[in-house]
């Protein structure tokens, strides 16, 4: 059986130690295949490296709603760094992006900005987005309907479990990864929201080195354990675990394309 983590990030200082021994085990484990996700101008940079040094793993480059600089002017020179990375030919992406209340309420416009501007860029050079949304569902949705819309759609990643915004996300177009919270014990409508989505829908991701699935919980992540993640969507659907593996491979290879 073989396993695509949509999303992970070894440009971690996590696995500035170990990197090359994790991901020779991470393969030899059955993860033949995992997007190294950007999330700043060096992770982005970082990305590019270990997808140009590992065949089996793609990166995306993108400045994520937490590391968004303080002045326009930062932001729009960090952009043009962006705009130069996504040519290389292991971008498959353009993110992480999108909006994170959550963390940071206080520079909503900016998030607003950084988030429309590179979607453009993504339109521009005709790639997916992968996006990262947290407490900011409504604000996330406009922008992706009315004011900017991705021409390649793209993915939920870490989808929050809010039903209307899988629906809504559906609607768009847009891919639905799954990661750990499905797996924890506390996550009230894990089952609802999977059920919700077709498999054909569903990508599953790790977001190593954070979010740990059960029952690995609160230990460094990484890809060998997106099984657990596979594992709880075919309990949910009542499927087996190689259908949704071979599913949700598929699905990540078509929106993931090297150029
Ligand atoms: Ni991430």
């Amino acid at each position: 059986m073989e396993l695509f983590d949509s999303h992970a990030h070894y440009n971690d200082e996590k696995f500035e130690q170990d990197k090359e021994e994790v991901l020779k085990n991470i393969y030899e484990t059955g993860v033949t295949k995992l997007t190294c996700v950007g999330y700043n101008e060096k992770s982005s940079e970082q990305a590019i490296e270990i997808a140009k040094t590992h065949d089996f793993i793609y990166a995306t480059v993108g400045i994520s709603p937490n590391d968004i600089p303080e002045t326009e002017n930062e932001f729009e020179q960090q952009l043009q760094k962006i705009s130069k990375l996504a040519q290389n030919p292991e971008v498959v992406a353009i993110g992480e992006i999108g909006l994170d209340y959550y963390w940071n309420k206080d520079n909503k416009e900016q998030q607003k900005n950084a988030f429309i501007k590179q979607i453009e860029l993504a339109n521009n050079i005709n790639l997916p987005i992968v996006i990262h949304t947290r407490e900011a569902v409504n604000d996330t949705l406009e922008i992706l309907k009315e004011q900017m819309p991705a021409k390649n759609k793209g993915i939920f990643h870490c989808c929050p479990l809010n039903q209307e915004l899988i629906k809504q996300g559906l609607k768009l177009g847009f891919y639905i990864s799954f990661a750990g919270p499905i797996t924890f014990k506390n996550s009230k409508n894990a089952e609802e929201v999977i059920k919700q989505v077709p498999l054909e829908k569903i990508l599953i991701e790790t977001d190593s080195p954070y979010l740990a699935p059960e029952p690995k919980r609160g230990t460094r992540n990484d890809s060998r354990n997106v099984i657990y993640i596979a594992e709880k969507i075919a309990l949910v659907k009542g499927i087996p675990v190689e259908e949704v593996a071979k599913a949700t491979y598929q699905n990540a290879e078509k929106i993931f394309q090297k150029k």
